[in-house]
């Protein structure tokens, strides 16, 4: 099988293709990347001798070369990655995620559907493309009063210029399924964590700070519930929903962990204290205080959403996908990588 991913040398694509690369020995892959800042060039490096891993420097936005891609490559099935993915950047300059979010996903499923369509039929049938997207379409969940996880289908009500981009290529997708007749499959994912995230994102960025001696900058008081995933469960999700999942449906993916942003922050620095006390922070004397004395609390986001939620029943009970990883182990392990990998 040939199968292309958008995005792979990103956080979440570079766990995918690790996970394919070990499980799936008939597998090849396409990566087709642009090799942006959030781009993880050390774990390029370590597929430079893979053979069953080639990288194509491409934007999903540039026509033209996409479809060299395609013609070349002859892909099996799809993973669609790509994206800015960072909220606080789509604040500070939101067109770069209109371009590859939106125009880059209606590029991809112009490029996808004239491919599709002069497959021969066995090759056609088998088919698919599988989009990614977030949670963070479906909202602040405390808009509704009392939050609940939510099921597939229901409204959308996105925050950020991020979750709005998304959000509308979700759309896109599902469009050109019911007006093209494109096999799709989408997947919704709440917050990953684990080894290779870009410092920009919540986890990485506090263990880089406290490393460093550096405040640890919370939004607001830090009560902001995030619902978190370890992102080899998230591989294994969607390589099964991209082999057997439903045409033209949505699967929630996560392990069910709720907790609020400061209470994350507090667990990290106890792991940061036990597993690196050496590098604590010096109180008065000369004392060496917890990483959580370094805790600040900043101006709020603004629109930040207070709470995330999804109820990932459908992915266990028709997939029988189950999350392995324990938050607390999982966390613990992603200290120990940053640790190891400064
Ligand atoms: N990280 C999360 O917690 C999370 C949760 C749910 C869904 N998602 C979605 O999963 C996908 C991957 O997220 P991530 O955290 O791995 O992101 P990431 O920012 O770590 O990686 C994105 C990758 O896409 C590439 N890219 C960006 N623009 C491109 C373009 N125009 N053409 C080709 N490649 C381009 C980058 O170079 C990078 O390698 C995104 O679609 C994101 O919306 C992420």
């Amino acid at each position: 099988m040939k199968l292309l991913v958008t995005g792979g040398a990103g956080f979440i694509g570079s766990a995918f293709i690790q996970y394919v690369l070990q499980t799936q020995a008939q597998v090849h892959i396409v990566n087709v990347d642009k090799l942006t800042y959030a781009a993880n060039h050390a774990w390029l490096c370590e597929l430079e001798h893979e053979p069953r891993h080639q990288l194509e420097r491409v934007d999903v936005s540039d026509a033209p070369a996409l479809e060299r891609v395609f013609a070349r490559h002859q892909p099996d099935v799809v993973l669609h990655l790509a994206a800015e993915s960072h909220v606080d950047r789509s604040i500070e300059g939101p067109a770069a995620f209109v371009q590859t979010n939106l125009v880059g996903t209606h590029v991809l499923l112009e490029t996808v559907r004239h491919y599709w369509m002069q497959l021969p039929l066995a090759r056609k049938a088998a088919f698919r493309l599988h989009h990614v997207s977030t949670d963070e379409v479906y909202g602040d969940l405390m808009d509704a009063g009392t939050p609940e996880p939510v099921r597939e289908g229901a409204a959308y009500a996105p925050s950020s210029p991020y979750s709005a981009s998304k959000a509308g290529a979700d759309h896109l997708v599902l469009a050109w399924h019911r007006t093209y007749g494109l096999p799709v499959v989408l997947s919704h994912a709440c917050n990953n964590y684990g080894p290779r995230q870009y410092p920009e994102k919540l986890i990485p960025v506090m263990i880089q700070q406290a490393l460093q001696g550096l405040k640890l900058p919370v939004y607001g008081a830090g009560t902001q519930v995030r619902d978190w995933l370890h992102v080899d469960d998230h591989a294994c999700a969607l390589w099964a929903i991209l082999q057997r999942g439903q045409i033209g449906r949505s699967y929630h993916v996560s392990a069910g962990h709720r907790l609020e942003n400061i209470a994350l922050v507090r667990q990290l620095c106890a792991l940061l204290d036990e597993l690196h006390p050496q590098g604590r922070p010096l109180g008065l004397g000369g004392r060496p205080e917890s990483y959580a004395s370094l805790i600040r609390h900043t101006p709020d986001r603004p629109g930040h959403d207070r709470y995330y939620a999804l109820d990932a029943s459908r992915l266990m009970a028709e997939l029988a996908w189950v999350a392995q990883h324990s938050f607390e182990q999982g966390l613990r392990d992603t200290v120990k990588w940053y640790l190891a990998n400064p």
